[in-house]
């Protein structure tokens, strides 16, 4: 038997300024009469929800606001808002936020269809998830997680004190990515370093990883080419609509380099920390990127040499191995000028290296990493990270 490689992308993808006054046309064409709105409070009162509401509201749509979504969403929470879905007849969703409400929505779909908790769908071969969830419209407001056009929903379980993954499957993904980078015009500049830098490792991860395959890694470059000429730019000002679009467009690329499979090293790091201390997902990862790159950097040396290009290093009449080095300088370089914390400032104790190192080789991501890890190896990269 034959182990198919495989890539596809089940998301239709709309983009425009303004796109957001779209959404209720969008909403319609889907078939839904009375789609959940799934938001976090902060959205809320920041009147960026409103674009949504104000849309549903003009064109007579009934929907359910429910704006409880927290980062890192808990199992609890996602159980919950599927019971309110099911309780209030709603036949769709639409996940406004970044990756944690996008994330909560793909998951309170898994329940309303599948049942019981979202506990029972954590990816497993085989797949558990069986049956398609319903209608979702996914509308980032920054642009980072990608999760507009990924299969994958990324969920905290608080008694294991891991973030587990649900998904890896077309039943789970979006009808519709909505993107409107007006939503992040007002992104303050810290989250729009975190998130940028979240989506770059999305794409260098995938770029690199044992899983790449010539179309995700076509999307990819793309992605970490754009990224390296406009991050800087949209954190530096931050109305500027060109750089907040080609950054929208750079994280759904980045995104979509996923494809079924999983990401890295600083994934199985930064989504085990961030389990462990609920921390925000992009700057955990934006501190991890650049020790992990230097890692690994000697494990794919022609993909890392393509990387430092594509972050518009010139790399003319260097060797191979050079270039590929020029790939961890560049990207250090942007962490630094992005002002991204290092891992002693987010509170993280160096003696919890050991604990968090086992914790990051035992997710399933490190088996995707581009050099072999073992505990030590990790050990070694979280120390880089405290200088030590
Ligand atoms: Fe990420």
């Amino acid at each position: 038997m034959i182990d198919l490689s495989s890539f596809e992308v089940p998301t239709v993808v709309k983009h425009a300024a303004g796109a957001i006054t779209c959404l209720a046309d969008e909403v319609k064409s889907l078939g839904c009469r009375r789609p959940m709105l799934l938001t976090d409070r902060g959205l809320v009162v920041a009147g960026v929800a409103e674009a949504a509401t104000r849309s549903l509201d003009a064109n007579h749509l009934d929907y359910i606001l429910a704006d409880r979504v927290v980062a890192n969403p808990p199992v609890e929470l996602v159980d919950e808002v599927a019971e309110i879905y099911r309780a209030e007849g709603c036949d769709g969703l639409i996940g406004l936020g970044g990756g944690s409400s996008m994330d909560t929505a793909k998951a309170v779909g898994v329940v309303v269809t599948s049942g019981d908790s979202i506990i029972d769908y954590e990816w497993a071969d085989p797949q558990p998830i069986q049956r398609p969830i319903p209608p979702l419209i996914c509308v980032p407001t920054t642009a980072g997680t990608g999760s507009e056009v990924t299969l994958w929903a990324v969920i905290t379980d608080p008694k294991r004190r891991i973030k587990f993954n649900v998904g890896g499957t077309r039943l789970i993904a979006p009808r519709l990515a909505l993107l409107d980078p007006r939503l992040t015009l007002g992104l303050p500049p810290r989250l729009t370093a975190a998130t940028g830098i979240d989506a770059l490792t999305h794409a260098i991860e995938c770029y690199t990883s044992a899983y790449a395959q010539p179309w995700p890694d076509a999307v990819a470059l793309w992605a970490i080419e754009a990224i390296g000429q406009w991050l800087r730019i949209a954190y530096e000002q931050g109305d500027n609509e060109e750089a907040r679009y080609q950054m929208m467009m750079a994280a759904m690329l980045a995104g979509m380099s996923y494809g079924t499979e999983s990401a890295g090293a600083v994934h199985a790091m930064s989504q085990t920390a961030g389990g462990v201390y609920g921390l925000p997902h992009g700057e955990l990862t934006a501190a991890l990127l650049p020790p992990v790159m230097a890692y690994n950097c000697t494990g794919e040396p022609r993909k890392y040499a393509r990387i430092a290009q594509a972050l518009g290093e010139d790399t003319r009449d260097l060797k191979v191995s050079e270039a590929a080095d020029l790939a961890v300088t560049a990207a250090t370089r942007l962490v630094q000028d992005l002002a991204i914390p290092p891992l002693d400032d987010m509170g993280i104790p160096p003696a919890d290296i050991p604990m968090l190192a086992q914790l990051a080789f035992d997710d399933p991501q490190t088996v995707g990493n581009p050099r072999h890890l073992d505990v030590a190896a990790y050990e070694g990269i979280y120390r880089a990270c405290f200088g030590d």
